[in-house]
């Protein structure tokens, strides 16, 4: 390993760039998919700092690199600790088991036993890369155990972890056979941030009842080691969100405009262009949406031509079973939908199974005259932000699940039950027909808070609280790196394009 060290290491399950293998063997470096990498891209720039993840391909044995600004350490998973650790355990267990058991988790010993040994693997490359008194920043339910296994083999650190998913409520989590330690491993953090303040008290609740520690509000005391002093952890809530001004200033490039009218051109000129874009995941409520609006079709509230649907739906974690058979059903659903109300030239669905870079996604937020986000279940959901900083021309409706950490701070929205599908063809009707003075009225309201609470100010109010310790007194060892990471000029990649 490295004898550089670093004063700021994030870990991650992935990397900010995957490994793509071609056919003949050939490798080269892809952006990785998700909300974490976009959301941590600025950050990591701007501080040099180093990131370890996975390289998103079983068995790869990369040797560390510099990329954009960043020392990437990779590592390795064998093709049993893909499906075990991240297929199993993170995306079979875990992840339903954090959306509202919306898919039955599954519960396996040797599923728990890779996710073990493999937190245990991140823990240690962190521990060998952190400098004396880092800050290390853990994210995500892939990396739980993570915080607790590195203290005990670095206590200089300052440790934070961010769950970038909902935390469930105690009596969801508590079918987790090895909730305790996953409690336990995330109060080795000193700060464990959430998404919304309800994520956070459910966290809460389950230390008081799963754990014998005392919980003050928002603290947490962990008694020290062999009679050390006590800690306090702090678990709060800190909203993530995106590079707004990156978005804002890609909608206004001429060419990202053009692509814009070229993409309605392409579809017709329709009178009313309905968006979706998530990962294919059974937690989007893709099939609800698809649902709604091929009622109003059958009931004549809206028409093909004049309206048109376009899903993007990127692919995602393939070999779970649960994934595969949403990919079904939804392609089932389109192809009732298309087949019954399309025309020739003039499909009712247009269902992309891809991912595009971001000028393209612009483009398409930028074409869009009603935005649909209708997650069952969503930690945040980053694309409702995306929209609202792609809408510089204050045009377009923001329709949104309740469900999304995001329903808490985007007012301006129209907000909806998914569940309820005759309150969603409600909410896209009307949307679908608002007055343009409505419009513009609620989309500056959006767009003034996403363009204020963007994703620097959400890791600058993160570290600074990590830096500033829980209890009030800044610590004394990391004092220097936090202000270094937290009072750094303002980030260059909102202007300065990223690309
Ligand atoms: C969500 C999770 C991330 C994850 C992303 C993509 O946003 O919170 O941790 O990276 O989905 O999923 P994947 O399994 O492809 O990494």
């Amino acid at each position: 390993m490295t004898s550089t060290r670093y004063e700021l290491v994030v870990v991650a399950n992935r990397l900010p760039v995957d490994l793509s293998v071609a056919e003949d063997g050939s490798t080269s470096w892809r952006r990785s998919p998700g909300g974490l990498v976009s959301a941590l891209e600025p950050v990591m720039r701007t501080t040099h700092g180093a990131w370890i993840g996975w390289t998103g391909s079983a068995d790869v044995e990369a040797e560390p690199f510099e990329a954009d600004d960043m020392h990437l350490v990779p590592v390795t998973l064998s093709a049993d600790e893909v499906a075990d650790y991240y297929e199993g355990f993170s995306n079979d267990t875990l992840w339903p088991l954090s959306h509202d058991v919306i898919s039955p988790p599954e519960f396996h010993r040797h599923w728990w036993d890779a996710y073990r040994r493999v937190n245990r693997r991140f823990a240690e490359a962190a521990a060998g890369l952190a400098a004396e008194g880092a800050v290390v920043w853990v994210h995500d339910y892939q990396l739980q155990l993570v915080p607790a296994m590195l203290r005990e083999l670095r206590p200089d650190l300052r440790i934070g972890y961010f769950h970038h998913i909902p935390f469930p409520p105690l009596e969801i989590f508590a079918q987790l056979p090895w909730r305790r330690q996953v409690v336990e491993g995330l109060l080795g953090a000193d700060l464990v941030g959430f998404q919304r303040s309800g994520d956070a008290s459910n966290f809460i609740r389950v230390v008081r009842r799963l754990t014998d520690l005392t919980a003050r509000g928002q603290l947490v005391s962990v008694p020290g080691k062999d009679g050390g002093a006590e800690r306090l952890v702090r678990a709060a809530a800190f909203p993530i969100s995106i590079d707004s001004s990156k978005f804002d200033a890609m909608a206004r490039k001429p060419e990202v405009r053009a692509r814009a009218a070229e993409i309605r051109a392409d579809l017709g000129n329709p009178g009313v262009l309905l968006l979706g874009v998530d990962r294919l995941d059974y937690t989007k409520g893709i099939g609800h949406r698809i649902k709604a609006y091929g009622e109003l079709l059958s009931e004549g509230r809206l028409a093909v031509p004049d309206a048109a649907l376009v899903q993007v739906a990127s692919p995602s974690r393939e070999n779970v079973e649960a994934y595969q058979q949403l990919r079904d059903e939804v392609e089932g659903l389109v192809g009732r939908i298309n087949g019954e109300f399309g025309q020739i030239g003039s499909a009712a669905v247009y269902y992309l199974h891809h991912s595009y870079p971001p000028e393209e996604m612009a483009a398409l937020y930028l074409a869009a005259d009603v935005m649909l986000v209708t997650s069952l279940r969503d930690g945040m959901n980053l694309v409702a932000k995306e929209f609202v900083a792609a809408c510089v021309d204050d045009r377009g409706v923001l329709v949104l699940s309740e469900f999304t950490g995001a329903a808490d701070e985007l007012s301006g929205s129209l907000l909806v039950n998914p569940h309820d599908i005759d309150g969603l063809k409600d909410a896209i009707e009307r949307a679908a027909r608002m007055e343009r003075r409505e419009m513009r009225t609620r989309m500056r309201k959006l767009r003034r808070r996403v363009l204020t609470d963007d994703v620097t100010k959400w890791s600058d109010t993160f570290l600074a609280a990590l830096g500033a310790g829980v209890d009030g007194h800044e610590p004394p060892v990391v004092e220097d790196a936090h202000l270094r990471l937290a009072h750094q000029p303002h980030r260059e990649g909102p202007r300065g394009g990223q690309g």
